[in-house]
């Protein structure tokens, strides 16, 4: 099968390569005798990323995002091949790996140790990656202190002292310590009031381009990857269905629940141009499909305003439309869904 890679990265090059990425949880039914399922999550992925890209995955929830995350950062078995700068990604090799890739989570005040002051827990990847004397460690906790916009006094205080922004500041900040390469932000301000989200992603924008730190941001909300990434992926039941440009994603949306995304974010409808209203609408009110349907052709078709007769049965590839800058879509009309 031949692989689009739409930026034309080569894998030398690449700070990040997924082929045929999948991973599929063992489920078991109650009981001993219970029977074993297997569940399919992530569906055969391919992703290239360049060195220092801020990168988007969206979709709502269920659909894969975190399994996907998980899979990158070496915390689940997957099956294909994830190379992060010229390594391969697996179990055992999470913690060599640690030195460049680095997570931050959701909800900050779980990942931090409430017992230990925060110098303490900052310092902590260092010691377990045996790095550097006692001097040079607190000298790096002092740096990155500073560049998470927090003072040296915070050394001294504990978790609870910390309001959620600040927590999520030191979780960024513990990522930092072993100088990664790559973040991924797993819905990294979700459990953030709006403006304090909105300073969290200003950090991330700030951290990128002090640092050249590339970020996979995972969300469930379209409008604030488009805010802070420049690419990105649209992930529908375990498949990428859509990979552009932020401007592309959200100017030109050519796969339908794309479309149905940016519809559901009301605020925007008036300035988005394909949200015309001589245009379907596409509605989300059809529950996601899950566990994965056994359908052979396209997921969505299910809840699809554009749906032909062909589409529950006709594998499809994520193809790319014609034209600059590169697009890919996975749907049977090309993108022929805004006019
Ligand atoms: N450890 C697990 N065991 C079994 N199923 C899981 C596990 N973790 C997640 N899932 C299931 O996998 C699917 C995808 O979950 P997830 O990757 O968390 O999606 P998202 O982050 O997009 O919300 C969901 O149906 C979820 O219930
Ligand atoms: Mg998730």
């Amino acid at each position: 099968m031949m692989r689009v890679d739409p930026l034309g990265i080569s894998e030398s090059e690449a700070l990040l390569t997924l082929r045929n990425v999948s991973n599929t949880y063992i489920t078991q039914a109650y009981g001993i005798f219970g029977r074993k399922h297997k569940k399919p999550v992530v569906d055969q992925v391919d992703l290239t990323l360049a060195p220092g890209e801020l990168f988007g995955l969206v979709g709502e929830s269920g659909c894969g995002k975190t399994s996907l995350g998980r899979c990158i950062l070496g915390l689940i078995d997957y099956e294909g091949d994830i190379i992060i700068d010229g390594l391969r990604q697996d179990k055992r090799r999470h913690r060599e790996l640690a030195r460049k890739v680095q997570a931050v989570f959701q909800d900050p005040a779980g990942s931090l140790n409430p017992a230990k002051y925060i110098g303490w827990i900052l310092e902590e990847p260092l010691r377990i990656h045996r790095i550097g004397t006692k001097e040079e460690r607190i000298q790096k906790v002092d740096q990155v202190l500073q560049l998470v916009g927090l003072d040296p006094s915070y050394k001294t205080r504990k978790v609870h002292e910390l309001s959620g922004g600040q927590k999520q500041r030191v979780c960024i900040g513990c990522a930092l310590m072993l100088d990664p390469k790559l973040i991924i932000a797993d819905e990294a301000i979700s459990s953030l009031d709006v403006s304090v989200g909105a300073q969290i992603l200003n950090l991330f924008q700030d951290l990128h381009q002090r640092l050249g730190l590339a970020l996979v941001f995972i969300s469930h909300n379209l409008n604030v990857v488009y805010y802070l990434c420049d690419r990105i992926a649209v992930m529908y039941s375990g498949q990428i269905v859509e990979l552009g440009t932020a401007e592309e994603i959200y100017s030109a949306p050519a796969h339908p629940y794309t479309r149905a995304l940016l519809d559901a974010i009301p605020e925007l409808n008036c300035e988005i141009p394909s949200s015309a209203a001589d245009k379907p609408y596409v509605e989300l009110v059809l529950p996601v499909q899950f566990p994965l349907e056994e359908l052979p052709g396209c997921r969505f078709a299910g809840r699809c305003p554009w749906k032909g007769d062909a589409c529950g049965h006709t594998p499809q590839e994520l193809v790319a439309l014609p034209g600059n800058p590169p697009h890919l879509v996975r749907c049977q009309r090309l993108g022929r869904i805004n006019a």
